[in-house]
């Protein structure tokens, strides 16, 4: 028996057909390209971060850490409004999400959520070996009447979406709360960038989660973080499911600095908001359709319909954005906000490709980047 043959049948079959997670593409330290394709803020972390880390001991390494994260949870509860126990940490949003539907999710319960949105719900679903009911937006990403009715376990709403950047108000998802009868996860990675959040929900329903990430509007992505909030109750529930000591030391401290750098991080994301203005309307001067956005990112729909052209000429300028190959998205880019400097060569980069300057390469680079919705 060959290797494979014997490898084939070890994996649970659903595992074993499942393509898998795709990371986007992360280029080296070294490259220099414009990268716009991660929804990353373009912007360096609170310079509090730098000083915590310096200070971290080897004490603190050799121990295990603080399994639920108590130094943050306490600073998280205090800028949310809420108490420490509506808290659980989690090594990024990402892992939140596994959490919840290994907690609520099983052959017989399945996961709802309205798509196009994060391409990671489907994925974690296939895994669980979950039914996934996709609900679909309509031409505004107005939320889908049909989500009330499923029957889920668990239903997902990425608010504010990806990759749409569009945002549902509170009080919808304040009737999609009451209506449902299994528990109502509101996936807000991007809400730093909004003018209204959730919090409020969990006062009033035993059955919203909130999923809150460091990555974008604190700018610590390569730490991972983040974190729900929930009524006790749902807290402790996700509290059996983590890894024991799912969040480390390191993550811990710079996550706590950064949260409690309140100053820094209002300043942080309000650049970004400017910056995010000043592309749409760029954007729009060059013909792009592009609809307001309550996210770190844009979806800027081309008048030609060929968004993956223009992508593979910007791959070849190294210029990364997001283009998916999916239906109703599929002549769209997906761009995130980038510094003053970083926006300007993308729009150059535009430009020319609009006017045709620039000799369309003969094999296509798309390949290079993954379509994964970020
Ligand atoms: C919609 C959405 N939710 C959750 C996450 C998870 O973020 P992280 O694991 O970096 O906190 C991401 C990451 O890009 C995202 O796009």
């Amino acid at each position: 028996m060959t290797f494979l043959e014997r490898i084939v049948g070890y994996f649970r079959e659903n595992v074993e057909k499942a393509k898998g997670y795709e990371p986007g593409f992360q280029p080296g330290q070294a490259d220099d390209v414009v990268k716009l394709n991660t929804n990353e803020n373009p912007y360096p972390p609170s310079p509090n971060i730098l000083k915590a880390l310096s200070e971290i001991t080897a004490e603190q390494l050799r121990r295990y850490p603080d399994p639920q994260g108590n130094a943050f949870r306490q600073a998280a509860a205090e800028i949310n409004g809420v108490q420490p126990d509506n808290i659980i940490c989690c090594n990024g949003g990402d892992e939140l999400l596994s959490m919840a539907i290994r907690a609520f999710c099983d052959e017989s319960r399945p996961v709802a959520y309205p798509v196009p949105t994060y391409s990671l719900y489907p994925i974690l679903a296939n895994i669980q070996n979950c039914k996934a009911i996709e609900t679909p937006f309509d031409g505004e990403f107005n939320l889908p009447a049909k989500l009330a009715t499923t029957d889920a376990a668990l239903t997902i709403v990425c608010n504010p979406n990806a990759p749409s950047g569009t945002f549902i108000n509170v009080d919808e998802l304040a009737s999609l709360a009451d209506e449902l009868k299994g528990v109502l996860l509101i996936d807000e990675a991007y809400v730093d960038f909004a003018e209204a959040n959730c919090t409020s929900l969990v006062k009033d329903f035993d059955n919203v989660i909130i999923l809150r990430s460091m990555s974008k509007g604190y700018s610590l992505a390569g730490s991972r973080f983040g974190y729900a909030i929930a009524q006790p109750d749902l807290i402790a529930g996700l509290m059996k499911v983590k890894d024991s000591y799912n969040v480390d030391a390191i993550a811990i401290t710079l996550a706590t600095a950064a949260i409690k750098d309140q100053q820094y991080f209002k300043e942080n994301v309000e650049k970004v908001k400017a910056d995010r203005k000043k592309l749409i309307e760029q954007l729009r001067a060059l013909d792009f359709e592009v609809a307001d956005s309550s996210a770190n990112f844009v979806l800027a729909k081309t008048k030609n319909g060929k968004a993956g052209e223009i992508y593979d000429k910007l791959v070849q300028r190294g210029i990364y954005v997001r283009y998916f190959n999916r239906p109703g998205i599929d002549d769209k880019l997906r761009i995130t906000v980038g510094t003053k400097e970083q926006n300007n060569k993308l729009l150059s980069a535009l430009k020319e490709i609009l006017a045709g300057e620039i000799a369309f390469p003969s094999t296509s680079l798309r390949a290079k980047g993954s379509f994964r919705s970020q």
